[in-house]
C-alpha cells in the first residue's frame, strides 16, 4: 500500500519548462544587448519572479530554454541553487515557437508532467494552487485564461456552454472572445504527441496553441482556469512600468543604506545596502539599489533604480533605471526605461544643443 502510494506520488512528480529565449523586439533597444527576461521589476529580473513561483509550487527540477541571450541568462540564474531549484539549460538554435521548445526538451522532460512558463510573463499570487489542482485532477492539460482588451495579440479561447474549451486560435484577426491564453500551461506527457503532430503556423512557428487544439480534437481533457488576479506579458515598456508599479505598491519598506540628515525618505521605500542618499527626497513607493548614489535629487513614486547608479541634481518618477547608469542635471524624467551604463547629462559645450548617441530603435522624447 505504502509502495503504491509512493509510486503514485512518483508518477505525479512535476518538472518545469521555462522559456527564456526570444528576441524581445518590442523592448528594443534594451533587448539589442540584453535578455528581456532579465529587465528588473522592483530591482529583480522578471524571470526570477517566475522561477520563485515555480519553486513555491514545489517544483524544483527546471529546464530553461535559452536562445541568443543564453550566456546572460546562465550568468544570472547559474545552477539555480540560490533560488532553491536545479536548472538544466536547453539551447534553442532559432525561435521556432513554443511547441518547438517542448519538442527539444523531450529528453529533459522524460515522461513527467510539467508546467510550462513563459519567462516574460508576470503573475501576482503565484501558481501554487494551480499546480496542486493539476496534480490532483491530472487533466491531460490545463490552461490559464484571462480577459483582455486586445485579444488579437494573444492566443484566444472560445468556451462552450459548460465552460469547456472548444477552440484555441493564435492571434486571431477576429477573436471569438476576450479570453487570452496566459503564458503558464500544465501538461501530461500526451503533449509530446501533439507537438509532433502539428505543422508550423503562418508565422513559421510551431504554436503551443495549435498543439493544445490538437489535444481537444483528439478528445483529451483540457481544463481552463480563469485568472482573476494580476497578469501581464511584459513585452512592452508600458507593461514593464505597470509591473514595476504593482510590485512596488506592496514593498516592505527598509533602509539598509545611508540617508543623511538633509534627506527625506517618505512612504514605502527600500534603500539597499551601500546606497547613499544625500540632500535628496525619495517619495515611495520606490527602490534604490545597492551602491547607488542619490544626491540633490528627487526620486518620485513608482521608480526603481538598480545597483551602482549615480543620480545627481535630477528629478525622476515612474521609471526604471538599470545598473551602473548616471543621470545628472536632468529635470524631469518620467515614464522611462533607461538601460545599463547609460549617461544622461546636460552639455556644457556651446552652442547649447542636444547631443545624442543612441542605439538602434531608441526612443527619445524631448520636453
Ligand atoms: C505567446 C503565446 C500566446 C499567449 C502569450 C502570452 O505569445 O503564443 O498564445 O497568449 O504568449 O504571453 P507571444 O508572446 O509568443 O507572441
Amino acid at each position: 500500500m505504502a509502495l503504491c502510494r509512493a509510486r503514485a506520488a512518483n508518477l505525479r512528480r512535476m518538472k518545469a519548462l521555462v522559456l527564456s529565449g526570444g528576441a524581445g523586439t518590442r523592448l528594443r533597444p534594451i533587448t539589442h544587448t540584453s535578455a528581456k527576461q532579465l529587465v528588473p521589476v522592483a530591482n529583480k529580473p522578471v524571470l526570477f519572479y517566475g522561477l520563485e513561483a515555480i519553486r513555491d509550487a514545489g517544483v524544483t527540477d527546471v529546464g530553461i530554454i535559452v536562445g541568443d541571450t543564453a550566456a546572460e541568462i546562465e550568468a544570472a540564474v547559474g545552477d539555480g541553487s540560490a533560488l532553491g531549484i536545479r536548472v538544466t539549460y536547453i539551447r534553442q538554435e532559432a525561435p521556432l515557437g513554443l511547441a518547438h521548445c517542448v519538442l527539444i526538451a523531450r529528453d529533459f522532460l522524460g515522461d513527467d508532467d510539467f508546467v510550462m512558463y513563459l519567462g516574460d510573463n508576470f503573475i501576482i499570487g503565484g501558481i501554487t494552487e494551480l499546480v496542486a489542482e493539476f496534480q490532483a485532477e491530472r487533466y491531460d492539460a490545463q490552461i490559464l485564461l484571462t480577459r483582455v482588451d486586445n485579444p488579437s495579440q494573444f492566443g484566444v479561447a472560445e468556451l462552450g456552454p459548460d465552460g469547456q474549451v472548444c477552440t484555441l486560435v493564435e492571434k486571431p484577426q477576429e477573436p471569438k472572445s476576450d479570453l487570452a491564453l496566459v503564458g503558464v500551461y500544465m501538461f501530461t506527457p500526451v503533449i509530446h504527441d501533439a507537438v509532433m503532430a502539428i505543422k508550423p503556423s503562418g508565422r513559421g512557428e510551431l504554436e503551443i496553441t495549435d498543439a493544445i487544439q490538437w489535444l481537444i480534437d483528439e478528445g483529451r481533457t483540457v481544463s481552463p482556469h480563469l485568472v482573476t488576479g494580476y497578469w501581464k506579458d511584459t513585452g512592452r515598456l508600458e507593461d514593464m512600468l505597470e509591473c514595476n508599479r504593482k510590485v512596488l505598491e506592496s514593498l516592505e519598506p527598509s533602509v539598509r543604506g545611508t540617508v543623511d540628515a538633509e534627506s527625506r525618505v517618505i512612504g514605502r521605500v527600500v534603500v539597499e545596502e551601500g546606497a547613499v542618499i544625500e540632500r535628496s527626497t525619495v517619495r515611495g513607493p520606490a527602490i534604490i539599489g545597492r551602491d547607488t548614489v542619490i544626491r540633490d535629487t528627487y526620486v518620485g513614486p513608482f521608480t526603481s533604480i538598480y545597483f551602482g547608479c549615480t543620480l545627481e541634481d535630477t528629478e525622476i518618477e515612474h521609471s526604471i533605471v538599470l545598473e551602473q547608469s548616471t543621470i545628472r542635471g536632468v529635470r524631469r524624467i518620467e515614464d522611462s526605461l533607461i538601460g545599463k551604463e547609460v549617461e544622461v547629462a546636460p552639455s556644457s559645450a556651446r552652442p547649447r544643443a542636444h547631443r545624442l548617441m543612441l542605439g538602434d530603435h531608441s526612443k527619445v522624447s524631448i520636453a
